[in-house]
């Protein structure tokens, strides 16, 4: 079977280089222009006949970037590709899975059929799902979600001595609690109230148990930042010592380092899912395994006509 082939949309040019090397798979040209009136013309440079193409594009500033990749997929479809995946390290617009007002749209199932309509199959690091149970129930195509948990343990276990894996709200306790299991380590969820983009409100039980412990904050993504300064804040309060932050989707969608240094907290560092200065944990060979099963199970895919 020939080698799938790699199409890095803007920006995702580094971790689709690595991943060529890793899968293994073969690079392919895209070019991507805006006409003088914002429009998007997008050309794929090369020959994905009958190959199955991997399109890279880590999804954090979606609205921007969702009409060239569906362009890109397109263009390989129309090319004659076998299959078209998409490897999403980051997917955005995930947050909106109901709608909490009446009339709202609930964006992450009507961007799952988008992105359904032109794909074959999705891969995604940590999606930011909660009230969905897997992030296939958002897809009429395989989708495969890839964990980190493993690699931020290692990254903890190589520089912490006495961990305590700290979750800041009730929906990060699986995943605080994953990461404590590799390193044998405690762990607690902090509760979190929002109250606004920008405002949340954080409270810590009795940490007495734990004074001897150096905390480290994990979370799936660090957007404004809040989330990260307030429950620092918290953990201070209650008498531990300055965390470690460890976020897995560094989106920054503000002055994140000033508002943690103001907080107090020891440091800030994320995975390569979406390039930032912070990236210190690798999670390329992870995302590299999803695609792996990605490729296999949309090859094997069998459509019974319904
Ligand atoms: C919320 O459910 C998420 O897991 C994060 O805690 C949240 O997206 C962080 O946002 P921010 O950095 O804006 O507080």
């Amino acid at each position: 079977m020939s080698l799938p082939l790699v199409v890095a949309m803007p920006g995702n040019e580094a971790l689709a280089g690595a991943l060529e090397g890793m899968l293994p798979a073969v690079g392919v040209g895209l070019e991507v222009r805006r006409f003088p009136d914002g429009e998007s013309l997008v050309r794929v440079v090369g020959d994905v006949r009958g190959r199955d193409v991997v399109i890279i594009a880590t999804l954090d500033q979606p609205d921007s970037k969702l009409v060239p990749l569906i362009l890109a997929a397109g263009a390989a479809r129309d090319l004659g590709a076998a299959r078209v995946m998409l490897l999403a390290p980051h997917l955005g617009y995930l947050r909106q899975d109901a709608a909490f007002r009446p009339g709202e749209a609930v964006s992450a199932r009507i961007v799952g059929r988008l992105l359904s309509a032109w794909l074959d199959a999705i891969v995604v690091a940590e999606p930011h799902v909660h009230r969905i149970e897997r992030l296939e129930d958002l897809y009429e195509i395989p989708a495969i979600e890839v964990r980190v948990d493993a690699a931020i343990a290692r990254h903890v276990a190589a520089r912490c001595e006495r961990p305590l894996i700290v979750g800041p709200d009730l929906e990060s306790g699986p995943f605080a609690s994953a990461i404590a299991t590799h390193l044998g380590a405690p762990w607690i969820a902090l509760r979190k109230t929002r109250h606004g983009d920008r405002d949340v409100t954080i409270e810590a039980p009795d940490l007495s148990a734990h004074s001897g412990c150096t905390p480290v904050l994990v979370d799936d993504i660090v957007s404004t930042g809040r989330t990260m300064a307030r429950a620092t804040r918290a953990l201070l309060a209650a008498g531990l010592r300055a965390p470690t932050c460890i976020a897995v989707h560094a989106v920054f969608a503000d002055d994140v380092a000033a508002h943690l240094a103001q907080a107090g907290a020891a440091g800030l560092v994320t995975t390569n899912t979406v390039p930032h200065a912070t990236n210190a944990i690798d999670v390329t060979e992870d995302l590299a395994v999803g695609v792996r099963e990605a490729l296999l199970r949309a090859r094997h895919e069998v459509h019974l006509p319904s």
